[in-house]
C-alpha cells in the first residue's frame, strides 16, 4: 500500500472529527507465548490502516489543524544492540521519511510530550475499553491537564470512540484494498487447490494443514485464522482448530483456511470427499448448500440489506433439510421456529477485511443496512448433521459442509474473488483425478 493511501485515510478520518479533536491510537501490544517468546507480531488494524507501521510499542496521535504537523507518532528509538537480536526498527527519522510522519518522538517520551498535544482540545478519540494499559495512561493525560485548570489550562471533556469513524471507513474497501484482497483470495485458492489434490485415506489433517501453510509462505503470507481441518464428524465443529485426526476412507474433510496478505485477511472454505467422490448421501447434502451458497451470491448486490444472502441461503437450507426428510412442515413456520438450527446455527456471512471478522455496523438505526459498493463480505453457509442430533437416520451422519466464498458488491453485482477453487461436484471431483 502507498503512503498516499494512509494519508488519505488520516486526512478523511482528521476531517471528520474537526479541530476541536485530538485522536490517540495504540499499536497492538506483543503477545507472550511461552515464557520469553513472543508469538509473530500483528500490528492492530486499525492502527495499521492509519498508519502501514508495523513495528510494537508505537502510538499515533491526529491533532487536526496543528500549526507543526497533524500526524505524530511515537514509536522506539533506535538501538544498535537491539536491532542486533530483533533486527531494524524505523526510529523517529524513519517514523518521518517512511511512514510520513509530521512529527516522531521516542515512546519513552510520552509523558512528557502528550499532555500537550491534548491541551485546548475538546474530545479525545481513542479506541476505548480495547487495551486497559492504554485507557490508563490517556486518562492520567487528561488528569495532569486538569490540574492545571486554574492556570488557564483546558483539558478535554469528552473521551469518544473512534471505532465509529473508524470503522465505517473501514467498511468500504478502496482499489488498492482490493487489488490485495484478490491477491490473499487467489492464494488461499491455490492452497486449497493443492489440499484437494494432495487428499487421501490415511493421511493425517494436519499433513493436509500443512499445504497451507506451504503455500501461504511461499507468497509471503499467513494464516488469516488457525485454519479448520475436519474429516469426518470434526467437519460439523464449529471451530475445529486441533486438526490431529486421520482421515478416513468414506469421509468428507472440510476446510476452513485463509491467507493473509500484508495484513488484508481472505476467508475460503470447501467440503469434499476424503477418497475423491461423493457418496449419494454426501451428494445430497453438498447439492442444498451449494444451491444456496449460489443463491446467497446472486443476492449479495447494491441495494439489497445485510440480511438478504442469509434469508436467500436459510429458505434453499429448509427447502433441502424437508427434501431429505430431516425436517419435516412448511417452509415458511420452519424460518419461522429456526427449525433448522440444529443442522444450521451459524449466519451466512460477515465483513471481511483488515480482520477475517472485519468492522462495520450490519444494522443501522436498528435496521439492517443496505449493500453498497466497496464493501467486502463472505457468503458462507452450510449443514452439519452430527451424529447427536436427535431423530436423524445414520445414514446422514457426521455430513458436515459448508462452502464459503469472499465477495466484493459492486456497481456490475456481485465479483466472488475466490472463484478459483472448484465447488462444483464434477470439478472437485476432477480435480481430485488429476
Ligand atoms: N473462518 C472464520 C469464519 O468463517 O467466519
Ligand atoms: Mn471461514
Ligand atoms: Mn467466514
Amino acid at each position: 500500500m502507498i503512503q498516499e493511501e494512509y494519508r488519505r485515510r488520516r486526512e478523511e478520518l482528521m476531517a471528520m472529527m474537526g479541530e476541536q479533536a485530538v485522536a490517540v491510537l495504540a499499536a497492538a501490544p506483543e503477545q507472550i507465548r511461552n515464557r520469553d517468546v513472543h508469538y509473530p507480531y500483528r500490528q492492530d488494524s486499525d492502527f495499521f490502516y492509519l498508519t502501514g507501521f508495523a513495528e510494537p510499542e508505537a502510538v499515533l496521535v491526529l491533532v487536526p489543524g496543528r500549526a507543526q504537523g497533524e500526524y505524530i507518532l511515537f514509536n522506539r528509538e533506535r538501538d544498535p544492540d537491539r536491532e542486533v537480536w530483533d533486527g531494524p526498527r524505523a526510529g523517529q527519522d524513519g517514523a518521518c521519511d517512511q511512514f510520513g510522519a509530521d512529527d516522531a518522538f521516542p515512546i519513552d517520551d510520552i509523558d512528557d510530550i502528550l499532555p500537550g498535544m491534548l491541551e485546548g482540545r475538546q474530545k479525545v478519540y481513542g479506541s476505548l475499553g480495547q487495551h486497559p494499559e492504554m485507557d490508563q495512561m490517556l486518562f492520567g493525560w487528561v488528569n495532569q491537564l486538569r490540574a492545571r485548570s486554574r492556570l488557564g489550562v483546558r483539558a478535554p471533556d469528552e473521551f469518544v470512540s473512534l471505532e465509529h469513524l473508524l470503522h465505517e471507513m473501514r467498511l468500504f474497501k478502496s482499489a488498492a484494498e482490493l487489488a490485495q484482497m484478490r491477491e490473499a483470495a487467489a492464494v488461499a485458492a491455490k492452497a486449497h487447490r493443492r489440499a484437494m489434490q494432495r487428499c487421501r485415506p490415511g493421511l493425517f489433517e494436519y499433513q493436509i494443514e500443512a499445504e497451507f501453510h506451504a503455500v501461504f509462505r511461499d507468497h509471503g503470507g499467513e494464516h488469516a485464522y488457525p485454519p479448520i481441518v475436519g474429516g469426518g464428524r470434526n467437519g460439523c465443529i464449529l471451530h475445529y482448530i486441533d486438526n490431529r485426526a486421520e482421515l478416513r476412507d468414506g469421509d468428507l474433510l472440510l476446510i476452513d483456511a485463509g491467507c493473509e496478505l500484508d495484513c488484508y485477511a481472505s476467508d475460503i472454505t470447501r467440503t469434499f470427499p476424503v477418497n475423491g467422490r461423493f457418496s449419494g448421501e454426501q451428494r445430497a447434502v453438498y447439492e442444498i448448500v451449494l444451491a444456496a451458497q449460489q443463491a446467497a451470491i446472486v443476492a449479495t448486490r447494491a441495494g439489497n440489506h445485510w440480511n438478504e444472502p442469509h434469508e436467500q441461503a436459510v429458505r434453499l437450507l429448509v427447502q433441502g433439510l424437508v427434501d431429505l426428510g430431516l425436517l419435516d412442515g412448511d417452509i415458511d413456520g420452519l424460518i419461522e421456529q429456526e427449525a433448522y438450527r440444529p443442522f444450521y446455527m451459524h449466519r451466512t456471512g460477515h465483513w471481511l477485511g483488515l480482520d477475517v471478522h472485519d468492522v462495520g455496523d450490519y444494522k443501522v438505526d436498528g435496521h439492517w443496512r443496505e449493500l453498497e459498493p466497496g464493501m467486502v463480505v463472505t457468503v458462507e453457509p452450510g449443514l452439519y448433521i452430527a451424529d447427536n442430533i436427535p431423530d436423524v437416520d445414520p445414514r446422514w451422519h457426521n455430513i458436515g459442509v459448508r462452502i464459503e466464498d469472499d465477495v466484493v458488491v459492486s456497481r456490475d453485482g456481485p465479483e466472488v474473488l475466490s472463484l478459483d477453487v472448484p465447488k462444483a461436484i464434477d470439478d472437485i471431483e476432477a480435480l481430485m483425478r488429476s
